[in-house]
C-alpha cells in the first residue's frame, strides 16, 4: 500500500470533536435516526428519501440487483433539471439567487432560479435546433462560468448525455474523450481566466477537433477574448452562444426521462492508459446527490454555499451543480485561481459574499497554510458555519489548521470520502450528529454499507485492509461507456461480484470511523486529481527518445503525491536538463499540466519480474527513500540497486 507510510504518524490520533452545540441545535439532523434506518433496510431508506423529489411517474421497483448490475427506481420518470429548477419556481425560491458568480477579474453575475431556468430552457431549445436529442453525447470544455452549469442543466433537460472534459486537459485528451463517447456537439468558450492568464479553450479545442469526426457542431460562449486569439469560427460548424440564444424560445418542458436513462459520462483515470467513461443515470444520481447535499452540508435557505472544485471533476457535477441546486441552495461559483491577484483571494470572496458553507480540497488547505495565517486573519470569515474537505486524505495538521484559522473553532468539518464512480458522498460525519476525528473521514452515510476486507474477502477488524462497499446504492456508476466488461473486472471482481472495490486502502478505529489510506492500485492522487501511472507512462514512451518508462507517486507536502518518472532512453541519448524539460513538456502536451512529472530519473534499466512486469512497488520504495520490499521475484536484482543509486545521486541528501 503505497500511502501506508504517509499515515503512520496518524495512527494514534486521539483528538475528538463532538458536534458543536450551537450548530447541532439548528441542524437538519441531530440524531442517528437516519443511520439506523439506513442500516435496517437500505432499500426502504432510499425509497423514503426519494419521495422528497418530484417524479413524473412512480417506480415499480426500488432496486433491481443482478450483481454487479443495479437499476434503481425502475419504471419511474424523472428529470434532474426539473428538480434543480422548476420544482423551486413554484415556491418563493423563484427569485432566490441560484448562482452568484465571480470572475477572476472581479466581474460579478447573479442568476436567480427563475433567470437560470430561462437560460437553461433557451439553451436546451438552441441545442435541439442543432439536432441534439435524447441520448446525443455533448462534450463540454468550459471555463468556470455560469454557462457551464446552464449547459449541463440544458443537456439534462432534454436527455442529452454530457461529458465534461476539464479545461486543463490537453487537446489530445479532449479528442480521446470526444471520440470514445462519439460526441456530436462540443460546447466551449473563447477563453477563461486563470491566474491572470487567459486559457484559450476554443483554440485548444480546434486542435482536438482535427481528429474528432463525430462532432457536427461547436457552440462558443463569448467570455470576451475572441479578438485576443484570432479565434477562427468555422462556417456551418461553429456557433456563438449569444447568437443562437437570441431567438431561442424559453419554453422547454423537461423531458420525462426513465430513471435509468444516462445523465452523463465523466472520464476518470484507472490502471490502464485509457481513461474510463463512468456512466451515471438520472434517477438514482438525483436521489444520491440531493440527500447527501441536504444532510452532509446541512444546506439551509439562507446559506451561501461554495464548493471550490471545477465542473470538470465529479465534485463539480455533484456538489456545485446537481446536489445543491436540487436543495434550492444559493451556490457561489468562482472562475479563477486561489492566488490571484494575491494569496488571500478565497478569504476575500468568503467575506464579500458572506459564504457560510465552504467545501475544498486538502491540497488547497496545505497551500493556504504555507501562505500564512495572517492572510485569513485579515478577513471577516464570521459568516462560515460549515467546512468540508474532499479528494484526498486530509492530514491532521491541515485539519487542525482549517479548524482553527478558517473555522475559528466554530465550524464543524466534514471530510467526505467518495469517487467519480460513487456519484455521491459515501463516508463522512454528519455535522450535527457525529463526533469527528482529524484524519478520519468518519462513518458510512446512511443507506451505505462499507467495510474493510482483506485480499481474500475476509473482514478486517484490526489494522488496515481494502475498503469495500457491500450493498448497491442509488448514485453508483452503472457501467463504463462502451466497455461493460471493464466495469465488471475493475469494480466487482476482487471478491464476490456483489461487492464494490473502490481501490482504496483503509483502517477503522474502535468506534468504526474510517481512515482512508490512499489508492492501492496504480492510480496517483496529485493535488486531489486522479492520474493513472499508465497514462503518464504512455505519454513518455511516445517521445522519440524514450524506450521505457515507469511512473510512481511519492509523498509531497503540498500535493499529497508528486509524479516521479523513471525512464530509459534510446542508446546514445543523454539525459540532461533540456531533455528533462522536454519530457515534462511532452507529458503536458499529451495529457495536460496536472500530469507534469515532478522528477524524471534516468534509469539504465527498470526492475522487472521474470515475466517482464515492471515492479513499481520497488520504484516507489526508492522514490520515498524506504527500505526495499521483497525483491526475490526480480529477474535481475542488481537493476533495482542501480536505479536506487541513480536516484540517490540526484535526490539523496
Ligand atoms: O483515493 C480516494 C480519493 O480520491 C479518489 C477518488 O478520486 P475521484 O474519482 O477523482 O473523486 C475525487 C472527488 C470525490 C478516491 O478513490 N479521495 C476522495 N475523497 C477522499 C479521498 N481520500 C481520502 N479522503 C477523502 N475524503
Amino acid at each position: 500500500m503505497s500511502d501506508q507510510m504517509v499515515f503512520d504518524d496518524l495512527l494514534h490520533e486521539e483528538r475528538e470533536f463532538p458536534p458543536l452545540a450551537a450548530f447541532a441545535e439548528k441542524a437538519a439532523l441531530r440524531d442517528e435516526s437516519l443511520h439506523r434506518a439506513g442500516a435496517a433496510d437500505p432499500v426502504k431508506f432510499w425509497e423514503e428519501q426519494a419521495r422528497e423529489l418530484e417524479w413524473f411517474a412512480p417506480w415499480k421497483q426500488v432496486l433491481e440487483w443482478n450483481p454487479p448490475h443495479a437499476k434503481w427506481f425502475t419504471g419511474a420518470r424523472i428529470n434532474i433539471s426539473h428538480n434543480c429548477l422548476d420544482r423551486h419556481l413554484k415556491t418563493w425560491r423563484r427569485n432566490k439567487a441560484a448562482i452568484i458568480w465571480e470572475g477572476e477579474n472581479y466581474e460579478f453575475r447573479t442568476l436567480t432560479y427563475q433567470q437560470l431556468h430561462v437560460e437553461v430552457c433557451k439553451f436546451a431549445n438552441a441545442m435541439k435546433a442543432l439536432g441534439v436529442t435524447k441520448g446525443t453525447r455533448v462534450a463540454l470544455y468550459m471555463p468556470m462560468i455560469p454557462e457551464a452549469a446552464v449547459a449541463m442543466l440544458a443537456c439534462a433537460r432534454i436527455g442529452a448525455i454530457h461529458s465534461i472534459v476539464f479545461g486543463g486537459f490537453s487537446p489530445e485528451s479532449l479528442s480521446d474523450r470526444i471520440n470514445d463517447a462519439q460526441a456530436e456537439l462540443l460546447i466551449t468558450a473563447d477563453g477563461g481566466w486563470r491566474r491572470g492568464n487567459i486559457v484559450a479553450l476554443k483554440n485548444e479545442a480546434d486542435k482536438a477537433l482535427e481528429t474528432c469526426p463525430s462532432i457536427k457542431n461547436v457552440i462558443i460562449v463569448k467570455r470576451g477574448h475572441a479578438d485576443t486569439f484570432h479565434l477562427k469560427v468555422k462556417e456551418g460548424r461553429d456557433h456563438w452562444y449569444h447568437r443562437i440564444m437570441d431567438g431561442a424560445s424559453s419554453d422547454c418542458p423537461a423531458e420525462q426521462l426513465d430513471a435509468e436513462d444516462p445523465l452523463y459520462i465523466l472520464y476518470t483515470s484507472g490502471t490502464t492508459g485509457k481513461p474510463k467513461g463512468i456512466v451515471h443515470t438520472t434517477g438514482g444520481y438525483s436521489v444520491g446527490t440531493y440527500v447527501t447535499s441536504k444532510y452532509v452540508f446541512d444546506i439551509r435557505d439562507e446559506d451561501v454555499y461554495w464548493c471550490t472544485a471545477d465542473v470538470g471533476w465529479v465534485t463539480g457535477h455533484s456538489y456545485i451543480v446537481y446536489g445543491p441546486l436540487q436543495c434550492g441552495a444559493t451556490i457561489l461559483m468562482y472562475e479563477g485561481a486561489p492566488n490571484h491577484p494575491e494569496n488571500d483571494r478565497f478569504w476575500e470572496i468568503i467575506a464579500r459574499h458572506r459564504v457560510s458553507i465552504f467545501y475544498t480540497a486538502p491540497t488547497a488547505i496545505r497551500a493556504f497554510m504555507k501562505w500564512g495565517d495572517h492572510l485569513p486573519a485579515k478577513h471577516d470569515l464570521s459568516s462560515l458555519r460549515l467546512l468540508g474537505s474532499v479528494g484526498e486524505p486530509i492530514n491532521p495538521e491541515a485539519w487542525m489548521w482549517y479548524h482553527e484559522h478558517i473555522g475559528r473553532g466554530n465550524c464543524p468539518i466534514v471530510d467526505t470520502w467518495w469517487q467519480t464512480e460513487t456519484g455521491a458522498i459515501m463516508i463522512t460525519t454528519l455535522p450535527g450528529v457525529n463526533t469527528t476525528k482529524p484524519g478520519y473521514a468518519g462513518i458510512a452515510f446512511p443507506g451505505i454499507q462499507a467495510t474493510i476486507l482483506d485480499e481474500q474477502g475476509k473482514e478486517v477488524t484490526q489494522g488496515s485492509g481494502l475498503l469495500a462497499i457491500t450493498h448497491p446504492w442509488p448514485s453508483m456508476l452503472r457501467t463504463i461507456w462502451g466497455d461493460d466488461e471493464r466495469y465488471v473486472n475493475t469494480y466487482f471482481s476482487k471478491w464476490d461480484k456483489s461487492v464494490y472495490f473502490p481501490g482504496d486502502g483503509a483502517k477503522r478505529d474502535d468506534k468504526g470511523n474510517f481512515m482512508i489510506l490512499g489508492r492501492v492500485d496504480d492510480v496517483l492522487n496529485v493535488s486531489g486529481h486522479r492520474i493513472g501511472t499508465m497514462e503518464v507512462e504512455s505519454a513518455l514512451v511516445d517521445h522519440p527518445l524514450v524506450v521505457e518508462a515507469a511512473v510512481v507517486g511519492r509523498k509531497h507536502d503540498l500535493k499529497g503525491q508528486a509524479i516521479v518518472a523513471f525512464v530509459t532512453l534510446k542508446s546514445g541519448a543523454m539525459m540532461n536538463r533540456e531533455v528533462i524539460a522536454e519530457l515534462k513538456q511532452h507529458v503536458v502536451t499529451k495529457i495536460g499540466a496536472i500530469a507534469r512529472p515532478e522528477d524524471i530519473i534516468l534509469a539504465a534499466d527498470l526492475p522487472k519480474t521474470r515475466s517482464g512486469k515492471i515492479m513499481r512497488r520497488l520504484l516507489r520504495d526508492i522514490a520515498e527513500g524506504r527500505a526495499l520490499g521483497d525483491t526475490t521475484t526480480l529477474a535481475d536484482p542488481s537493476v533495482v540497486e542501480m536505479v536506487r543509486e541513480q536516484y540517490e545521486e540526484k535526490y539523496g541528501d
